[in-house]
């Protein structure tokens, strides 16, 4: 039988929260290339998307060029109407310049 002292040391194992998971809320894609990101209000996509390490195309940043062109897989509801150079530049396209769209 084993005799207990009285210098026995608990140490409680508390596993470290876990981080809360972060919510996905807006996903596109412009070619092979596809990138999802919360949405933060104000913020343009392409913005966004270049923070996340998102390898989008981009050259203006000024909605004539048309090289940020994305399909929004999820999360339009999420992004503001499409502005005056997006609705010359795509037509009538489902698309988005990336550097036009703002989250909101
Ligand atoms: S970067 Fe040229 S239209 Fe967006």
């Amino acid at each position: 039988m084993r005799e207990m002292t009285d210098h026995a040391v608990i140490t409680d194992h508390v596993a470290p929260a876990a981080a809360a998971p972060e919510k996905t809320a807006v996903e596109i894609r412009q070619g092979t290339v596809t990138c999802s990101f919360p949405v933060q209000t104000g913020v343009l996509l392409l913005d966004a998307a270049l923070e996340r390490g998102c390898g989008i195309q981009y050259k203006c940043r000024k909605g004539t060029c048309g090289a940020c062109t994305v399909d929004v897989v999820s999360g339009s509801e999420h992004l503001s109407a499409r502005n005056r150079a997006e609705q010359k530049k795509l037509g009538a396209a489902a698309k988005r310049l990336a550097c036009q769209a703002v989250m909101k």
